[in-house]
């Protein structure tokens, strides 16, 4: 087990990525609290994976709600050695037709959603003094512009620019910030894609997933179960001196 004794805080963890990294972190040997904006689902997380995982009430756009769930697992475990900044929001539009609160929510929840539970999560770590690992979901979205998706990307874009800064910047306390950036992977989260597309490119449901998948250089779409190796070596010693770096974990989708 290579996170044993570890506290972890998985946001969004409720569902899709989140949930299976919570899954695997247990079976490592750590404590999870799946926090995420919808309670229920996270409750019914916790109890599905068994007494090490616990559910918090967290939403990443609120400064308050983030206090409350590093004071939560800092009471509860002794203090945060891992932090997953995984919880986001997608959504998808021609560049004339972005909205205003469209790209608002996606900014709130995606960037200042994870750069402030970063935030609160390395002061926490810092005045714990034991450093720790905090690992950013960026996408491959962030490594290129889409035609249809110049909102989402450039949130991910910003995911691995401040990857870079919290990385140099918290290395010096022993905090090890990197990121993950996967291609297309399957879940709840590409069904809703999937819909957005069919909508935009005049599509039957299915088809876009379809054609992504086929056109992954591994041969098709990616699941939460293929990134969990990079989750588990990125909150573990062994990554003690990989600093403010994002690994691209797609089936060989991107080149970077
Ligand atoms: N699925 C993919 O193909 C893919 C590809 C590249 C990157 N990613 C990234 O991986 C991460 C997980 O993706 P997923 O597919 O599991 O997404 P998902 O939509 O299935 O899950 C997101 C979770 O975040 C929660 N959430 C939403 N708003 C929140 C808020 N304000 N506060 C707290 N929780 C909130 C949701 O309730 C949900 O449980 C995301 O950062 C996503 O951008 C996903």
């Amino acid at each position: 087990m290579r996170l044993e004794g570890k506290s972890a805080l998985i946001t969004g963890s409720a569902r899709g990525i989140g949930k299976t990294f919570a899954e695997r972190y247990v079976q490592e040997g750590a404590t999870v609290a799946i926090a995420d904006i919808d309670l229920e689902r996270a409750e019914a997380t916790a109890a599905e994976i068994g007494p090490s995982a616990y559910a918090l009430d967290l939403d990443v756009t609120s400064q308050n709600s983030i206090d409350a769930a590093v004071a939560a697992v800092e009471s509860r475990t002794g203090g945060i050695d891992i932090l997953i900044n995984n919880a986001a929001l997608f959504d998808l539009a021609p560049i004339v037709e972005i909205t205003r609160d469209s790209f608002q929510r996606l900014f709130d929840i995606n960037v200042a959603g994870s750069l402030f539970m970063l935030q609160a999560a390395a002061k926490s770590m810092i005045r714990r003094g034991s450093g720790g690992k905090i690992i950013n979901m960026a996408s491959q979205a962030g490594r290129r512009g889409e035609a249809l998706v110049g909102v989402y990307c450039a949130t991910k874009a910003a995911i691995i620019s401040l990857t870079q800064s919290a990385g140099l910047d918290l290395i010096r306390h022993g905090i090890n910030v990197n990121a993950i950036a996967p291609g297309v992977v399957d879940g709840e989260h590409w069904d809703g894609v999937d819909a957005l597309f069919a909508r935009y490119e005049g599509l039957q449901p299915g088809e876009k997933k379809a054609a992504v998948g086929k056109a992954v250089p591994y041969g098709r779409m990616g699941t939460a179960e293929d990134l969990t190796g990079m989750a588990v070596f990125l909150a573990s010693a062994d990554a003690d001196y990989v600093v403010a770096q994002t690994y691209n974990v797609d089936g060989g989708n991107w080149m970077s």
